[in-house]
C-alpha cells in the first residue's frame, strides 16, 4: 500500500518521496491515493531541489473564461475547459450529485442550520486559493505545472477551501456552511486521477464562550466519525475508523481520518480546527469566535461507495454508465456492473528529457491528443547516463476506449502526432 499520504500540504510528503519510487509506486491501481485534497503524489523531487515549473500552454487561448480575461499565465487545455459547467454534481442521478445529497442529509440530522452551496463558479482568485489560507508564495501547489491559470491571479480553484473565507465572514448569519464544486489540479494519468474531480468543504464556528479548542477538535471528530458512519453503514469504533495526525496550512491541529472499508484502510478526509489567521483573514476575531473545517474528495468515496472502477466513468455519457444509477442509489446500496472491457493499446515512448522536464507537462499533452481514450501512462523506467548526466525516462501509455475497440492504426496516428509534440514543445530527444 502506498504508504504516504494523499495531503499535498503534508510536510512529511514533501521530504519523502523520490521520484522513482513515487512513480513505481504509483503504477499501482491504488484508489486510497487520489484524492480529494492531495497533489503530494506529484509533488515528487521538485520540492527537495527546485527545478523550473513549466505549465505549458498546449491549445488555443479563449478571451475570457467565466467572465475573467486570459493574458499569458493562461494554461487550461481544450479538454479540461469542456468541463467547466458540467455540473454533475447537480445532478440527481448521477452518482456524485447522488453522494453530494447523502452527504448533505447527514448534515441535516446533526444541525438543521446547515447552509448548503454548489454553485460557486470555479474561477477564484489566488488569493482566496491561496493566501488567505497561510499557502507560501513559493508553495508547489502555486506551480502552473500542477494548476490551471486563468490569467496571474486568476485559477480554476484548486480546492473548495477556496471559499472558506468567503462564508466565514458572513458570521453569525451563516454559522456553519458546506461548500461543494468541481475542483481542477494538473496530475499524473491513471484510473483514479483526473484533471477535475469534485470536493465538498465543510465549516462550524462556535462562539469561544461556548466551547474551548479542545472541546471543537472533538466536536469535529464525532461530526466526521458520525459522516463516515452514515456514508459507508458502518459503526464508529476503533476497528473501523481511525485519525491521524496531518498538516494542512490552514488549520491548527490538523488531522485524517481513515476507515476501515472492504479489507483496506481508506483516507476519507482531511480537517482541523481552523487556524488564527485565517479565522482574521475572514474578518474574525479568533478572541470571540473559533471552529473546525473539513475537506471531503467525492469521486474517491463514490468510486468505493458504487463500485466504480475508473474516475473516467463520471464523465461518460454512455447509457451503460449513467443508467444504472437512479436518485436512490445510495439507499438501494447500487453496486456498478461493469460493461466489458475492450482491449488495451500500448504504447511506449522512451526519451532524454531536458532539464526543465516535468512529468505532468507529459501528461497533459498526452491527455490533450487522447482525451479520455488514454486510460492511464506508468513511468517504467529512469536512469541517469553516467557519462552525459542526461536522464532518460520511459514511459508507457495504455490507450483503452470505454465503448469500443481502439485499432492499432488509430492508436498509432496519435501517438505519431504525441511523439512529434513532445519533441517540438517538450524539447526532448526521443531515443
Ligand atoms: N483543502 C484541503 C485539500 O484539498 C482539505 C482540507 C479542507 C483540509 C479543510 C483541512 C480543512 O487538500
Amino acid at each position: 500500500m502506498f504508504a504516504a499520504s494523499f495531503n499535498r500540504f503534508a510536510r512529511r510528503s514533501v521530504m519523502q518521496r523520490p521520484g522513482v519510487t513515487r512513480v513505481k509506486a504509483a503504477a499501482k491501481l491504488d484508489t486510497a491515493r487520489f484524492t480529494g485534497f492531495s497533489r503530494a503524489a506529484s509533488a515528487g523531487p521538485r520540492n527537495i531541489a527546485p527545478v523550473q515549473r513549466h505549465g505549458k500552454v498546449f491549445t488555443d487561448k479563449p478571451e475570457s473564461i467565466l467572465g475573467s480575461p486570459t493574458d499569458e499565465k493562461y494554461n487550461v487545455p481544450t479538454g479540461v475547459r469542456e468541463k467547466l459547467g458540467k455540473d454533475l454534481l447537480l445532478k440527481p442521478s448521477h452518482p456524485l450529485g447522488i453522494l453530494w445529497k447523502s452527504v448533505q442529509e447527514y448534515f441535516v440530522t446533526v444541525d438543521p442550520d446547515y447552509n448548503f452551496f454548489d454553485t460557486n463558479a470555479p474561477v477564484v482568485g489566488t488569493t482566496q486559493c491561496f493566501d488567505d489560507l497561510r499557502v507560501p508564495p513559493e508553495h508547489p501547489s502555486r506551480s502552473p505545472s500542477d494548476t490551471y491559470y486563468v490569467n496571474k491571479d486568476m485559477v480554476l480553484r484548486t480546492h473548495t477551501s477556496a471559499h472558506q473565507c468567503q462564508y466565514m465572514r458572513q458570521y453569525p448569519k451563516i454559522p456553519s456552511f458546506l461548500c461543494a464544486g468541481d475542483v481542477y489540479r494538473r496530475d499524473e494519468i491513471d484510473a483514479s486521477h483526473y484533471p477535475v474531480f469534485h470536493q465538498c468543504e465543510g465549516v462550524r464556528l462556535f462562539p469561544t464562550s461556548e466551547k474551548n479548542t479542545k472541546e471543537i477538535e472533538e466536536d469535529l471528530k464525532r461530526t466526521l466519525e458520525g459522516l463516515a458512519a452514515h456514508l459507508f453503514g458502518i459503526e464508529v469504533g476503533e476497528n473501523t475508523m481511525r485519525w491521524n495526525e496531518d498538516y494542512f496550512p490552514f488549520t491548527e491541529p490538523s488531522f485524517e481520518l481513515e476507515i476501515f472499508y472492504n479489507g483496506d484502510w481508506l483516507e476519507v478526509l482531511g480537517c482541523g480546527v481552523i487556524h488564527h489567521e485565517v479565522l482574521q483573514t475572514a474578518d474574525l476575531d479568533p478572541q470571540k469566535v473559533h471552529g473546525w473545517a473539513f475537506g471531503l474528495g467525492l469521486e474517491r468515496l463514490a468510486m468505493v461507495l458504487f463500485g466504480i472502477p475508473d474516475i473516467r466513468l463520471f464523465w461518460s455519457e454512455d447509457p451503460r454508465f449513467s443508467e444504472q444509477f437512479t436518485a436512490d442509489s445510495f439507499a438501494n446500496k447500487t453496486v456498478f456492473q461493469p460493461f466489458s472491457k475492450y482491449p488495451p493499446v500500448m504504447k511506449d515512448i522512451s526519451m532524454w528529457i531536458p532539464e526543465d522536464f516535468v512529468d505532468n507537462d507529459l501528461f497533459e499533452m498526452i491527455r490533450d491528443e487522447g482525451g479520455d481514450q488514454v486510460e492511464k501512462v506508468d513511468l517504467v523506467d529512469e536512469f541517469v547516463h553516467p557519462k552525459t548526466k542526461k536522464t532518460s525516462k520511459l514511459f508507457r501509455v495504455t490507450w483503452r476506449d470505454m465503448s469500443r475497440t481502439l485499432t492499432n492504426e488509430e492508436v498509432n496516428a496519435k501517438h505519431e502526432t504525441v511523439l512529434e509534440r513532445v519533441v517540438k514543445e517538450l524539447a526532448v530527444e526521443l531515443r
